[in-house]
């Protein structure tokens, strides 16, 4: 059965509260839309944990740098009830844009040192967009947990220290990256990629998990970061952002392999940017 769709706060407290009195712990995943296996796997574990399960799809033109981006980003929402079907979610909040930012709104969540590097180097204001949307969608749901994936493993970190900052009494759940059988991290922005990108596309994971066996090996990331990035142009790709090897607590920078260390990347592939990490 598709689950039923809420698209106003009022509407969306109705239910929750509901749930409130009967005593029911709640699970949230937010998303934009263009459902994947990925956020499939999210909607899974929360309906493992959690007594109801709430997935949100709001696409946030707070956290869109250009506006093609935001434009271009693939709206789906049929198709994604749909797929949310077999998961056994118990709502879907769709909220219209005035309810997460009426007339007036004002307010800019902001969290300091994470969102200064990797993807926040190079997309200023995204990750203050995302905070301050997913603080909001919080407190909209008052949901127990949050599950978010590792592909998006900055902004994980991100919301974390936010949920923490504002007392919000949320448990943020992370959960593993989910993969295309060729290694490809699955993301929405896929969907943007052209046949013949998609082809080449798969090639940032293989050249990462080469890096991290070379790390374990003893290497360290400054005597081999260089083939590796040649490589990924090789196959096509235009720019490469990162590739970076950091703590996956702190995200400081790391030369050598340690527990807690992560390979983090980001390239652009003939106008679509992929993003990718992986713990060494
Ligand atoms: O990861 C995403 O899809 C978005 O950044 C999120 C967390 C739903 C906030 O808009």
């Amino acid at each position: 059965m598709i689950a039923p769709i809420e698209r106003t706060l009022a509407s969306l407290r109705t239910q929750t509260a509901l749930w409130r009195k009967a005593g029911e712990t709640i699970g949230v995943v937010p998303t934009m839309g263009a459902l994947h296996q990925g956020h499939l796997s999210l909607a899974r574990a929360a309906r493992a944990e959690c007594d109801r399960v709430i997935v949100t799809i709001f696409v946030n033109p707070k956290q869109f740098n250009d506006p093609d981006d935001l434009k271009n980003y693939p709206r789906t929402e049929e198709d994604d009830a749909r797929k949310l079907e077999s998961t056994g979610v118990d709502l879907i909040y769709v909220p219209d844009p005035e309810q997460i930012y009426p007339d007036g709104f004002a307010t800019n969540v902001s969290v300091g040192g994470l969102t200064d590097m990797l993807c926040g180097a190079s997309r200023p204001g995204h990750f203050d967009g995302v905070a301050t949307v997913v603080s909001k969608l919080f407190l909209q749901t008052a949901a127990d947990f949050a599950f978010f994936g590792e592909k998006d493993y900055q902004q994980l970190q991100i919301v974390r220290r936010m949920a923490a900052d504002l007392d919000i009494p949320i448990e943020v759940v992370g959960c593993p990256t989910i993969r295309e059988e060729d290694g490809l991290a699955m993301s929405s922005r896929n969907l943007l990629l052209s046949d013949r990108s998609r082809v080449y596309a798969p090639v940032l994971a293989e050249v990462m998990e080469e890096m991290r066996a070379q790390l374990l090996d003893g290497a360290a990331l400054s005597e081999i970061v260089g083939d590796a990035q040649a490589r990924v142009l090789a196959a096509g790709f235009n720019e490469i952002d990162y590739l970076e090897l950091r703590d996956g607590r702190d995200l400081s920078l790391l030369d050598r392999a340690k527990p807690e260390a992560r390979l983090f990347a980001a390239a652009w592939l003939a106008g679509v940017r992929l993003i990718d990490n992986m713990a060494v």
